[in-house]
């Protein structure tokens, strides 16, 4: 497993340009840090994503396998429609976050939620699941080779007639190198998601700051994520042996405006040929 575009902090140019204007209000920040980083993807908002991945899940089918779970943006939104959810994550920093999280929860959330550390390119949890969710900034983490083991793992921990559901960004092909886009956190808190895009090097670099500029601190958070386009996974899917659904699109958390995300729907084809 190699993830070396997950490391951070990234000086994109937008986290150059902010932090040339903010002086020494400015911190930069990977997504990933234990402080700062966390602290926005604690507050990242999984709600309507989580309402459209719950609208495709059985509720009799068992408890949910959420890959890759973080501070729990899913998690928690998933926790709250009803589900049970196995939330397996790689990083011990997330894993406790996580744990730290849920012990603030009330006992019928907590109970519900199992938290396992491991690789999402290569795990066995010796069971099946009804369903294995996996979100965009998740799969865009792993190279080639890995997503072709995450594919292998989903495949021996789905049930027959299982689901697995992988949310990822609609540029609604737009082939504008880069976009801006206003958040809002669960907190109520605004930020600006900037996305700039190098097809020719195939990463995309991400960019997330409070869109109130006078900020003290004002934390710029930064990421690259592998440029991983809809069709290219619906191909993968297909060449490892699941069927996979026409996308549905939907609204991101704190999007405004158009549809901004898709939702895949893949299924265990019977036979993998
Ligand atoms: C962008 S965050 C997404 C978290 C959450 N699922 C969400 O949608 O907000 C990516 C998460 O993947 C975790 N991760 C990275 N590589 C992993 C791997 N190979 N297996 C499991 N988790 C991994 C990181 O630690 C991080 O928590």
């Amino acid at each position: 497993m190699s993830n070396q575009l997950e490391h951070g902090p990234v000086r994109t140019t937008r986290a150059d340009a902010l932090l040339a204007c903010v002086g020494e209000r400015g911190v930069l920040r990977s997504f990933y840090d234990d402080d700062a980083g966390s602290d926005l993807m604690q507050d990242a908002d999984g709600v309507s994503e989580a309402q459209e991945m719950g609208a495709r899940i059985r509720s009799a089918s068992g408890p949910v396998l959420e890959l890759a779970a973080g501070t729990g943006r899913l998690t928690f939104p998933l926790l709250a429609l009803g589900f049970e959810v196995t939330a397996l994550e790689l990083s011990t920093a997330m894993v406790a976050a996580l744990r730290r999280q849920l012990e603030d929860e009330p006992a019928d959330l907590r109970d519900r939620c199992t938290v396992v550390q491991g690789d999402m390119s290569a795990f066995v949890l010796g069971r099946r699941f009804g369903a294995v969710v996996i979100s965009y900034g998740s799969i865009s983490l792993l190279e080639d080779a890995d997503r072709r083991g995450l594919y292998a793992s989903v495949r021996e921990h789905l049930e027959p007639g299982g689901t697995f559901l992988i949310s990822m960004a609609d540029t609604g092909g737009s082939q504008s190198l880069e976009r801006d886009q206003e958040l809002s956190g669960r907190s109520g808190r605004r930020y600006v998601l900037h996305v700039r895009r190098s097809p020719a090097e195939a990463i995309q670099d991400i960019t997330v700051y409070p869109a109130d500029d006078a900020s003290d601190p004002f934390v710029v958070c930064t990421s690259r994520l592998r440029l991983l386009e809809p069709d290219q996974v619906v191909r993968e899917l297909e060449q490892a042996g699941f069927d996979v659904r026409e996308p549905a699109s939907f609204r991101s958390a704190g999007g405004s405006g158009r549809h901004d995300a898709l939702l895949l729907q893949a299924s265990l084809r019977s036979d993998p040929s």
